[in-house]
């Protein structure tokens, strides 16, 4: 089946697995319906590597920001330089930043640096892009705090938190995980999440949907999680493909 209207709200084709291929891959991707990227940076070399992309292929736009798990090594005047370089036109959002409490990461300096880029994007008036795992309690306490227009990104969340985010205006973004085996909680929450919230994403090269799992993964993937989703929700996955990327637009601020 043929699609069209991806829209992928999170990748990273900087990551090294691309390397091989990178740029034929993107030449080509949108011939299998890829309509949009949102490549995330995760410290400031990569945000340099991820407009330099955005600047390549008109369909991809940057997230810049610093991932829990790039904390060392950053630069006092960090807050400054991501300001600075966020002012470029292909810069849609803050990220991605956030929590992540799976490795041992001192949790003070991840909600320091988490916090500052929230005060960030409501400075700036970007969307903030969110890193939450095995984080939900503190993830939720500092977006409750500041209410920054978010996306929490890979939402492995339960459905009350999700009630929660959507009632303070945010959104949601799903991936290949909603395809794995004993998935029922993300499940769950792809059936329940407002339909106007929601937005696809891969995490690529990671997080490859079934029946791909464990392989590299691509944006024309998505094709696979969509169809997932769509049969949860009852629905035509063109669709929800459509609705999506409209979301996505709308979220990022992309005409
Ligand atoms: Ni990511």
């Amino acid at each position: 089946m043929d699609y069209n209207n991806i829209f992928d709200a999170h990748a990273h084709y900087d990551d090294a697995w691309f390397d091989e291929d990178r740029f034929k891959l993107l030449d080509n991707i949108q011939s299998k319906g890829v309509c949009g990227i949102v490549n995330n940076a995760v410290d400031l070399k990569t945000a340099q590597t991820c407009i330099e992309y955005a600047e390549k292929y008109d369909f991809m736009y940057a997230a810049v920001g610093f991932h829990p798990e790039n904390l060392n090594d950053m630069p006092s005047d960090y807050l400054n330089r991501l300001a600075a370089i966020s002012k470029h036109k292909k810069v849609v959002a803050i990220g991605e930043t956030g929590l992540d409490y799976h490795w041992d990461i001192p949790r003070d300096m991840q909600k320091k640096v988490f916090e500052k880029q929230i005060k960030l994007s409501l400075e700036l008036n970007l969307p903030l892009i969110v890193h939450d795992r095995e984080a939900h309690g503190d993830t939720m306490d500092l977006l409750l705090k500041y209410r920054p227009k978010a996306l929490i990104h890979c939402f492995s969340g339960s459905v009350e938190m999700m009630k929660e985010a959507v009632k303070l205006g945010m959104y949601i973004s799903l991936g290949g995980a909603v395809t794995f085996k004993n998935a029922r909680r993300v499940i769950d929450v792809a059936r329940e999440v407002p339909i106007d919230r929601l937005l696809l994403e891969t995490d690529a090269p990671y997080m490859a949907p079934v029946p791909f799992r464990g392989k590299r993964c691509d944006s024309s993937m998505i094709l696979h999680t969509a169809e997932k989703i769509a049969e949860i929700r009852n629905m035509e996955t063109q669709r929800l493909l459509d609705i999506t990327a409209e979301n996505a637009r709308r979220f990022f601020n992309i005409n």
